[in-house]
């Protein structure tokens, strides 16, 4: 793919879209996000908005890193605290798919909506790749931001546009966009988190007790595999529970998995063969490190017949 044409492109159709009219772009952080709110930034400049909403969900100092790497870029952004109603929508919520529609439906129906409302700003400016696209209508997954693709018409069910200026890329591609547009190395390189956030790596009911384990499991992942050269690397948190010790008493306490894998578009994957004292390093700090967690395992299964994500 030539980058420096995709990227004249998109600009060039971007300014078409939105003329001289105010735009929404909402950053999670993730390389779509980013690339495609830098890209928005380089077509429209200050008609561009950019937030980033905190639903609770994300993973440690997430929120203040998004506003500062963007600060560095010229790019100011507005943190919405919207972490209430994130986790009012999940509560009571087992089943993957009516958790990601809950989030779907806060996100787009309630705190954006809201969002627009105020700002009377028509158009949404969001980082959809091709994988996410393809995933939701193939019915595996529905993915949080696909929408037109699988029957809502934003327009008609939120009152705003929705433009995608990445939506037939593969997460590869993605990347060199972002190289290209000047993103640091920490987003351009940076594994991808899923919108759905922790709540994607939560089984069962999320709760805020639930998503404070898993961040604070990610931090030890991250950390002790940054340099593994993995595609993706994280912690899910299991609904089952398995007798342990824990100063010399028993514990029934709570399980975390270990999933890395190696991919280059999140098409098909394989877990990556992480070195075994690597593992045994991250299994005593979670350990350690959190209570309630008795038990640590890692998942060698491929992409398919599983997913990368548990939910
Ligand atoms: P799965 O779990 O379907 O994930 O094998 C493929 C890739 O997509 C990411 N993912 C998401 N990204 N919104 C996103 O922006 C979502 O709802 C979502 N679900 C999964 C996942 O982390 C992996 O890289």
């Amino acid at each position: 793919m030539n980058c420096k044409k995709f990227i004249d492109e998109k600009i060039k159709e971007i300014r078409k879209i939105v003329g001289r009219r105010k735009v929404i772009s909402v950053l999670s952080g993730g390389v779509d996000s980013s690339t495609v709110t830098i890209l928005g930034y380089r077509a429209i400049g200050s008609q561009l908005k950019t937030i980033s909403v905190d639903n609770g969900l994300m993973r440690e100092n997430e929120p203040e890193n998004i506003v500062k790497t963007f600060k560095k870029l010229g790019i100011k952004v507005k943190v919405v605290n919207a972490k209430k109603e994130f986790f009012k929508s999940l509560r009571h919520k087992v089943d993957p798919e009516e958790k990601r529609k809950a989030i779907t439906a806060v996100f787009y129906g309630d705190v954006f909506k809201k969002i627009i409302k105020e700002s009377k700003i028509k158009f949404l400016l969001q980082g959809t790749i091709l994988t996410d696209i393809k995933e939701a209508v193939a019915g595996i997954k529905r993915q949080h931001n696909v929408l037109a693709q699988v029957g809502i018409n934003p327009e008609k069910e939120y009152g705003y546009q929705v433009v995608e200026p990445l939506s037939k890329l593969r997460k590869d591609e993605v990347r060199k966009v972002a190289k290209l547009l000047g993103l640091p190395k920490t987003i351009f390189q940076g594994i991808p988190f899923p919108g759905p956030a922790l709540a994607a790596r939560i089984i069962g009911e999320v709760t805020p007790e639930k998503v404070e384990i898993v961040r604070k499991a990610t931090s030890i992942i991250e950390k002790e595999l940054k340099n593994s050269g993995a595609f993706q690397y994280f912690p899910v948190l299991m609904e089952d529970k398995a007798t342990g010790m824990r100063n010399n008493k028993r514990e029934f306490g709570n399980i975390i998995i270990i999933r890395c894998v190696e991919s280059v578009d999140a098409r098909v994957a394989v877990p990556t063969r992480v070195p075994w004292k690597i593992l045994e390093k991250i299994t005593k700090k979670i350990i350690n490190e959190i209570p309630k967690i008795t038990r640590v395992c890692y998942d060698i299964t491929p992409k398919p017949p599983a997913t990368i994500e548990y939910i």
